[in-house]
């Protein structure tokens, strides 16, 4: 009987996955890649990346090699014929948990594979912001566990000492999606990923503050028109107007932001 070859573990995106020769020049795209920014995601649905991050300035990015991403397949590392990965709660209750054993062996796969924390996604973990994405951004790369089910036997997190990251006070079936906001949020703030280095700079939760209200043509639509202060081309005017609206916006939707910018200052 003929077995069919397990796929392997592990699965690189973008531009290394398809640099196919060694002349002078892939070699030296090959030791700009091991440079970069390195994101390593374990889940059980590998076909769900690249996903969206394919997608414009995030997948050009990718393409160019700015950034790299593999997924290693947690079935890969499962019991049995059957490659099971879960059992059911101790103590009982709904629904299965990711098994230690299993998620142990793809953790110590992961190691060592590419540099940067590691980290679980779940909604009991510290809120993902701004600040996190911009530490990430600075650090040579993020490994992320994606839990599926009702998540992940505790002894895992405190073997290895993973912190956990929520992207919201919500519950989703699947780290997935956490994971590639987290990333979106990240891989736009390394270096050459947006054209426009200002745009990180002036941006929602850049200072603390919302962003003011953008507006484009046609100068009037249904009726409305674009605040006169932003057609006269005084800059000066334009960013102390911009100024005072962002203000105004983040004091009335956002009392916490305003609160704590108050107190930092
Ligand atoms: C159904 S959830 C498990 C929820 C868990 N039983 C609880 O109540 O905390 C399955 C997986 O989805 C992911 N997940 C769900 N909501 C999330 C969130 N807000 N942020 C990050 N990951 C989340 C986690 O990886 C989690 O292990």
């Amino acid at each position: 009987m003929t077995q069919t070859p397990s796929p392997p573990p592990s699965k690189s995106h973008g531009r290394k996955s398809i640099s196919a020769s060694a002349t002078p020049r892939s070699l030296t795209e090959d030791t700009r890649l091991a440079r970069a920014w390195t994101a390593q995601i374990i889940t059980l649905l590998p076909q769900a990346f690249p996903g969206v991050l394919a997608e414009s300035l995030t997948g050009k990015a990718l393409r160019d090699g700015l950034w790299q991403l593999d997924t290693v397949d947690l079935r890969q590392f499962g019991e049995g014929r059957h490659r099971n990965v879960d059992d059911t709660p101790a103590g009982g209750g709904a629904g299965m948990v990711l098994r230690a054993d299993v998620m142990g062996r793809a953790i110590d796969h992961a190691l060592g594979r590419s540099p940067g924390p590691l980290v679980y996604l779940s909604p009991r973990g510290r809120r993902f912001d701004q600040q996190m994405a911009r530490d990430w951004a600075s650090l040579p790369g993020i490994k992320m566990i994606c839990g599926r089910f009702e998540g992940l036997d505790q002894r895992v997190l405190d073997h290895y000492r993973i912190a956990e990251v929520s992207l919201g006070d919500f519950v989703m079936t699947g780290g997935e999606i956490a994971a590639q906001a987290m990333l979106d949020a990240t891989v736009r703030l390394l270096p050459g990923v947006l054209g426009n280095a200002d745009s990180t700079t002036d941006e929602s939760h850049s200072d603390g503050l919302l962003e003011h209200p953008q507006y484009t043509r046609p100068a009037e639509w249904q009726g409305l028109t674009i605040p006169e202060v932003l057609m006269s081309g005084h800059h000066g005017e334009i960013a102390k107007w911009r100024q005072a609206q962002a203000q105004e916006l983040t004091r009335t939707r956002r009392p916490d932001l305003w609160t704590a910018r108050r107190t930092k200052d």
